[in-house]
């Protein structure tokens, strides 16, 4: 399908924004006025529509409940300094999007409809898009199997859905992680890399456990050994050790973050040398007792740059030192910062700019 047209929207007669804290959003509390909905039936997605955000009729046999065929993004937009509105690096989250739908075995989505659709329902609900400083409007696209039936199959039928919730930050303060050496979010060969709604799920024991114990979050260590250092689940994780830059290599078993592929090349533009390969445990327990690490952090969509206050290691708390104003963190998030309201030149094109 091509988006010749632009996308029918229904409107709400009965507006839920009065209901909103803008100074108090935490993350994921609101959902806005509208959605976008899309249906993928006769082996084509049909023509979009934006619809008042509500419950929609469906199936209890719908083969994602029972068999997982789920996936999602999760994007920014933001009003730039000139009053422009700047949804956050659509083309990768795009390609990120198609992987994971491929991954499994659902229908790609086209960029048209991709970009149409997020530019539109944005544009809709722009009444929505928080402006104080580090909140936003988080975007949502979720793609999932609709077709009743249940016998173990690759469905037919799928809808497409984006969602917009304006949020505050992620984390109120830095966060305490735990290394966890039982669990595992996912192995080699796996769904990891990919955006499905399983990993979310799998990961909520071992994640609830480790709250109980006064985590806020894991780190999540490899299938095979527990040895090497993967991600931690709601964002990717970076080290500053030696005055590097050092995070994990992806992997099948890694989530190909957005954010941290942005730190990652505004990183190598400050000239700070960059690392991307294994990491041990033990590597991380030794940068502790030779205090060669200086800083730690996670890297995600809603995280942003999330500083991180604790890492738990075989029973043994190690504290980073509090982030400095001239470290490393604070610094490669201004120049995210900068780049995403205009006040600095948008050198790879990341921003999609909607006047
Ligand atoms: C994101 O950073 O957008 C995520 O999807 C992580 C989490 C909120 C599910």
């Amino acid at each position: 399908m091509t988006l010749t047209t632009s996308i029918p929207v229904k409107k709400t007669t009965q507006s839920r924004i009065s209901t909103v804290d803008f100074k108090n959003l935490g993350f994921g509390n609101y959902i806005s006025d509208h959605m976008l909905v899309a249906k993928y039936d006769n082996g084509a997605w049909q023509e979009p529509q934006i619809i008042p955000y509500g419950d929609l009729m469906l199936s209890p046999a719908m083969l994602s409940l029972h068999y997982g065929q789920a996936v999602f993004e999760g994007m920014k937009a933001f009003y730039m300094n000139d009053g422009a509105i700047n949804i956050f690096r659509v083309e990768r989250h795009h390609k990120r999007l198609n992987k994971s739908l491929a991954r499994m075995c659902m229908p790609a989505i086209s960029e048209d409809l991709f970009t149409a659709g997020l530019e539109a329902i944005v544009k809709t609900d722009a009444a929505w898009i928080p402006k104080d400083d580090g909140s936003s409007l988080y975007l949502r696209p979720v793609v999932f199997a609709s077709e009743a039936k249940l016998g173990v199959k690759v469905a037919d039928q799928y809808l497409f859905v984006i969602l917009t919730s304006p949020v505050g930050p992620y984390f109120s303060k830095p966060v305490r992680l735990k290394v966890e050496l039982e669990y595992v979010r996912a192995a080699e060969g796996g769904t990891g890399f990919a955006k499905c709604a399983g990993n979310y799920g799998g990961a909520f024991y071992p994640t609830q456990q480790a709250r109980e114990q006064g985590f806020d979050q894991v780190i999540w260590t490899d299938a095979k050994e527990h040895k090497y250092i993967d991600e931690s689940g709601a964002m990717n994780i970076m080290f500053v050790i030696d005055n590097k830059l050092v995070t994990p290599a992806l992997s099948s078993s890694i989530l190909d973050g957005v954010t941290r592929n942005t730190l990652i090349t505004l990183a190598k533009d400050m000239g700070v040398t960059v690392e991307e390969r294994k990491i041990s445990i033990d590597e991380i327990e030794k940068a502790f007792q030779q205090k060669t690490i200086t800083e730690a952090f996670g890297a995600g969509t809603a995280a942003v740059v999330s500083p991180i206050a604790t890492i738990n290691i075989h029973g043994i708390d190690y504290q980073l030192p509090e982030v400095k104003a001239d470290g490393f963190q604070l610094a490669v998030k201004k120049k995210l910062q900068d780049i995403r309201s205009g006040a600095a030149p948008d050198t790879y094109n990341w921003n999609h700019i909607i006047r």
